[in-house]
């Protein structure tokens, strides 16, 4: 605007007309440099870039924000359970407990202090500065996986997260070998090897107490350690899903399909968290369509489509959602 108006005033006088646009384009240009940093080297990507996020400098710059992402993700809700005296909302207490049919929150304080006396407080994913970058694999279990030979890009992640019955022995080509990060519920639990982190979703509060009581009796059905301090060894291994987390995933994200998120939504939104690159593998329907486990030879058994308290489409549309937004990869 003063622009105009200076070569308005200053067009009667023929001699300085070059002026007025010369200063124009010099102030342009300052603008330009000063305000719009991201244009000024078109080679670079447009996106943000975080440099406090991640330090490694591998990394690839943090994707943009988008509305739709911003309007779901809150990353101040915490993905793990890491002290007794952390604070489980009411609103969240209340969802949780009606999930298991309870309606009584007074013995949770007691449960929780129990638990933290066989496991270790604090949270090991606390730390977002001057740590290495994080890349992570979220494996699912899906028929899809069959011939895929993904197995040796899987392992090169920083982190390796499986679920529930996931297996690798005969399958290495194929789903790889390493895992880190194990997410399961008592009901779900399989052997674990040396140094892999169980992840418990605590479905309920009971759940909760079996971890308790598995590690200070060492019944739990885990080997682990083969030395005399077997409950020690065991506890640094087990991480506690926060149902707050649960409730977030539920209400932001999987918009109340099934009566909770699936474990494949827990451990991919666990990524989204704590992660800084995101690889999904495993998930979904088969190239035929068809619904199984990569270990299963019936590929018609249609295994988990339709769960009856999951909705694996509305999933699978979230996942690619998430990948169109460039938060993931997502490998068939
Ligand atoms: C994110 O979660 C916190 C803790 O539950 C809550 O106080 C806050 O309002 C949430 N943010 C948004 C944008 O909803
Ligand atoms: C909840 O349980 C505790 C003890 O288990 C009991 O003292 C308390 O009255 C109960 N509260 C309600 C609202 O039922
Ligand atoms: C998540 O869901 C809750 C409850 O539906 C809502 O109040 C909140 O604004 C949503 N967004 C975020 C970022 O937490």
């Amino acid at each position: 605007m003063h622009c105009i108006r200076w070569q308005y005033r200053f067009s009667h006088q023929r001699r300085s007309t070059w002026i007025p646009p010369l200063l124009c384009a010099v102030a342009f240009l300052i603008f330009f440099i000063y305000f719009c940093p991201d244009y000024t080297n078109p080679g670079d990507p447009v996106d943000e870039f975080d440099k406090n996020v991640c330090m490694c400098g591998r990394c690839k710059p943090k994707p943009l924000r988008t509305p739709w992402f911003e309007q779901h993700f809150n990353g101040s809700i915490k993905p793990l359970l890491v002290g007794k005296d952390q604070v489980i909302p009411d609103h969240v207490l209340k969802w949780w407990l009606k999930l298991q049919g309870l309606n009584n929150a007074s013995h949770i304080p007691w449960v929780l202090e129990q638990l933290f006396k066989v496991i270790p407080s604090g949270n090991p994913y606390e730390e977002q500065y001057n740590r290495p970058c994080r890349s992570c694999a979220v494996v699912g279990n899906s028929g899809n996986l069959k011939s895929s030979r993904h197995g040796e890009k899987i392992d090169s992640h920083s982190f390796v997260i499986r679920m529930n019955g996931a297996r690798t022995s005969g399958f290495e080509t194929d789903v790889g070998s390493r895992t880190t990060h194990h997410f399961m519920y008592p009901e779900s639990a399989v052997h674990l090897p040396h140094g892999v982190h169980l992840v418990l979703i605590p479905f309920k509060l009971q759940d909760l107490r079996w971890i308790t009581s598995a590690l200070s009796t060492g019944d739990i059905k885990l080997h682990v350690c083969y030395s005399n301090m077997y409950v020690l060894c065991l506890s640094l291994q087990v991480l506690i899903f926060n149902p707050a987390f649960l409730k977030y995933i539920h209400d932001n994200w999987t918009n109340h399909h099934g009566k909770y998120p699936s474990t494949g939504m827990l451990a991919l939104f666990f990524a989204l968290h704590i992660c800084d690159e995101i690889s999904v593998f495993g998930f979904g329907a088969d190239q035929k369509g068809n619904w199984h486990h990569y270990w299963e030879n019936n590929r018609f058994a249609g295994a988990f489509r339709w769960t009856g308290v999951h909705n694996a489409e509305f999933e699978s549309k979230l996942i690619a959602a998430l990948a169109q937004e460039g938060r993931l990869k997502f490998y068939r």
